[in-house]
């Protein structure tokens, strides 16, 4: 894919699924990528597989905002600069109905899912200004932030948020020559789709049109289009990639 070729890339949450499949990708396109991650071990793994000259891993929070300063600053200082992010790392929260929600638990899924997207992209407009340089990034939402589902509703509210400043961020910085887009992948088989229960997974495929998962690799490819020179007229957009479930 065009453009991306040296491009240096922060994937958030890329010890895992989605992240580490982009990381993967990103990598055969030629670019160096900095995974940050919460759980070391995995975003060690990650980075191993992938090679010491092409990527590198950090711990880091996505909420935290003195983390997500401090691995801008890293990769600045390892890589030279910041060109792309995949704002992407996320967690799953409990199967629950609304009405039974626990407060610290909706906290918790804004902070990281919502306060967490806010403060990587933010970083990431700071440093394109910063640099004098263009930029382009990519916010995970889901498609349970573009309708409702049962038991999801908590989780599915902060990706709607995702979408909202996916837009504001696109038009304010459009001029900028910063693109921003939103993927809003369906069901996709990673560890958080496995962490649900039999009977929730068991039931998921029959809503799907094409009647399967989606694959974290078949993400990853629309994440790099996204990042990549080959999406110049692209930016605010959400793109579905969920098998013809959102359709
Ligand atoms: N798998 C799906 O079905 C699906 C569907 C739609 C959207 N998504 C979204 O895609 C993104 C990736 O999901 P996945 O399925 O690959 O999940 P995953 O659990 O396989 O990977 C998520 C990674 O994020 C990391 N992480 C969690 N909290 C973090 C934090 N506070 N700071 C830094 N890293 C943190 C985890 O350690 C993990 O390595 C999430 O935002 C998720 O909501 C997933």
């Amino acid at each position: 894919m065009k453009g991306l070729t040296d491009r240096v890339v922060i994937v958030t949450g890329g010890g895992s699924g989605i992240g580490r499949a982009t990381a993967r990708r990103l990598v055969e396109e030629g670019s160096r990528v900095a995974i940050v991650d919460i759980d070391a071990d995995a975003g060690r793994s990650a980075a191993d597989e992938l090679g010491s000259d092409a990527a590198l891993a950090l711990v880091g929070d996505v909420s935290c905002e003195e983390d997500v300063h401090h691995y801008f600053a890293e990769v600045a200082e390892r890589f030279g600069r910041v060109d792309s992010l995949h704002n992407n790392a996320g967690i799953e929260g409990p199967l629950a109905r609304l009405v039974d929600f626990e407060l610290s638990e909706f906290q918790r899924l804004v902070r990281i899912n919502y306060q967490g997207v806010f403060l990587n992209l933010r970083e990431m407009l700071r440093t394109a200004r910063a640099q004098r340089s263009p930029a382009t990034i990519v916010n995970t939402s889901s498609g349970t932030g573009a309708h409702g589902v049962p038991q999801l509703g908590a989780y599915g509210s902060t990706k709607a948020a995702i979408l909202g400043l996916t837009r504001a961020a696109a038009v304010e910085s459009a001029k900028e020559g910063v693109r921003v887009n939103a993927i809003v992948p369906g069901p996709v088989e990673t560890a958080l789709f496995a962490r649900f229960p039999d009977e929730f997974r068991d039931g998921v495929e029959g809503f799907i049109p094409q009647g399967r998962l989606g694959t974290a690799e078949e993400v990853a490819a629309l994440v790099a289009f996204l990042l990549s020179d080959e999406a110049p007229f692209m930016t605010g957009g959400a793109y579905a990639i969920d098998g013809g479930e959102l359709a």
